[in-house]
Parts: C-alpha cells; structure tokens; sequence
C-alpha cells in the first residue's frame, strides 16, 4: 500500500514529532540524499503556486529524484479527461503525486484508481504541507509546544483546519476567531476536541490574540473564492492583524501568514514588514519540511 500525505493526521502523533526534528536536522545540514535516486514525482497543480510548486520540486531534485509539473490548462484533463484515468495512467510512469486542487475528492480518486503515494498540496479542506512547516516555525524558536497559545485571526479555511489537526497531535492551544459563517470545520474541530485538543473558536479577535505566542492570518477569499472578494471584505472587517492586535498578544509574540498576503487587508503593511513578522522564515521552511514530508512517504 503506498503511504499518502493527504491530512496531517496521516501521520501517527510520534511521526508527526518526528518530523519536526528531522526537517530541523535537514535545514541546519542543508541537507542532500539519494532517497528519491531515480524516481519521478508528478506535479498536478489546478490552482496557482508559487511557494509550494519551487519548494517541491527543489526538494525533489536535492532528494535525488526529478519532478514533472503540469497543470489541466496544457494537459488533458482541461479537455475533461477523467482524473480516473489520469490517475491509472501517471501511476504507470511516476513514484508519486504531488497535488493542488479544489475539493479534497480529486485527491480520493487519485488513491482509489492510482498505485503511487498522494501528497496534498493544498485543497479546499487543508494545507498539511504549510502547516507542518508552520509548525517547524514555531519548534525552531519554541521547542516547548504545549506551553503556547497560538492564535488564528479571520477566514475558518484550508489553512484553519490543517491548524486544528496539528492542534491535536503538538498540544498547543489554538484560539481561533472568525465571523459567523466562515468557521472551520466543525466535524475536524469536533474530532480534534474529542482527542483532546485545546480548541477555542470566537468571533473576537482580541480575545483569540490576547497574550498569544503566535499570531496567525491568511487572505479572507482563499484560490477558487475570488468573486466573493467584495463581500468578504465587508465580512472579516475588524479582522486585519494591525499593530493594535499585535499589541494584546505576548510582547515577544510573533506573526505568521503562509503568504501571498494582501497587504491592508488581513494584514497591516505594518505588521507584515515589522520584527515580529516571521513570514519569510515560514516560507524558507516550506523547502525543509517538503523534504522531511517526501523522505517519510518514501521510507
Ligand atoms: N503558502 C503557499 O502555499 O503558497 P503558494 O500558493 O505560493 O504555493
Ligand atoms: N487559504 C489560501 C492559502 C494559500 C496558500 C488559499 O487556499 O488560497
């Protein structure tokens, strides 16, 4: 059975852990293998990238192995050639699938009609890959994750719930205020409770960052909510992470936003290009993480 990365909760708590001080160990050696010598991973990319696509495919290569990255425009599946049998077919040629896409079911009949591991990178429902490099983020500065309070400010997205699973597995507490209607989910929120994760969901954003460590947000209308950009606006006002929130969060805290950003609206200028920002390190991390991700599925 191939190992697929679809949720953070693919992995068993101790991997999860384990993750985190591998990445660590690959970024501090700059790391190279031979793990994916002679492999190809297949890149099937539906929605934009900048981060994720450039980490992936340079951590394929400092694996060893070789990406292909395509997209439905250039390919057959814009002309409606069932990712059944794109799935059949890439299995034939590929070691693996590395894909961004809309609702997380393309990635189900990728695995159910495929024979090679699925990678998630990023849909509708999560962004595992961000977030366990988020998480490395937090670990290089905070190693002590039970002790923190991190706070997620605006849309209950992708990025919200891969927050929730990882919630679960580091025991940090994870204070999250969104509006009426754009929660996360709430069968994830209720699963990770149940397991005993310290979720808090509010509609105020002081409370989420009051004496916080970390102080999270991502762009309100997410790939695929472009049109609702002007109503969403009008939704998460009183939402933008400026100096004035940063100000109730713990003096050393710190922000963090898996960009692209949008200046002024989720994020103040201010606080994206001011020292608690730690949004490039983040986004460095992507590459370590990807290779920690790729070397599990493949071992
Ligand atoms: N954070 C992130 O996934 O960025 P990209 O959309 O550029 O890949
Ligand atoms: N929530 C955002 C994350 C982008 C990396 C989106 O899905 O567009």
């Amino acid at each position: 059975m191939p190992k697929h990365f679809i949720s953070i909760w693919d992995l068993s708590s101790d991997e999860a852990h384990a993750l985190l001080a591998r990445a660590l160990e690959m970024k501090r050696t700059r790391h190279r293998g031979t793990i994916l010598d002679g492999k190809v991973a297949a890149m099937i990319f539906e929605k934009a990238s900048t981060r994720t696509r450039m980490s992936f495919e340079t951590a394929v290569y400092h694996l060893g192995g070789h990406p292909i990255f395509m997209t439905p425009r250039e390919s057959q599946l814009g002309r409606s050639e069932p990712l059944k049998d794109t799935a059949r077919v890439l299995s034939r040629y590929n070691d693996c699938l590395i894909m961004r896409t809309f609702g997380q079911e393309k990635l189900d009949v990728f695995m159910q009609y495929g024979s090679i591991p699925v990678i998630n990178a990023l849909t509708d429902e999560g962004h595992p890959c961000q977030v366990m490099s988020d998480m490395l983020t937090v670990y290089e500065r905070t190693p002590d994750l039970r002790s923190l309070k991190i706070a997620w400010i605006g849309d209950g997205n992708n990025m919200a719930n891969s927050w929730m699973e990882a919630a679960l597995y580091f025991g940090f507490e994870l204070a999250l205020a969104c509006p009426q209607g754009d929660e996360p989910c709430k069968t994830l929120m209720e699963r990770a409770g149940k397991g005993g994760a310290r979720i808090v969901l509010t509609r105020d954003p002081k409370e989420a960052a009051r004496n916080a460590d970390y102080v999270n947000t991502d762009v309100w209308a997410s790939m695929g909510q472009e049109e609702e950009q002007k109503k969403r606006e009008q939704a998460f006002a009183g939402y933008c992470v400026d100096a004035a929130l940063m100000s109730l969060a713990k003096p050393d805290a710190r922000f963090m936003h898996c960009l692209p950003a949008h200046r002024g609206e989720e994020v103040s200028e201010e606080v994206l290009e001011g020292p608690q920002s730690i949004v490039f390190d983040e986004a460095e991390n992507r590459l370590h993480m990807q290779k920690a991700i790729l070397e599990w599925v493949f071992s």
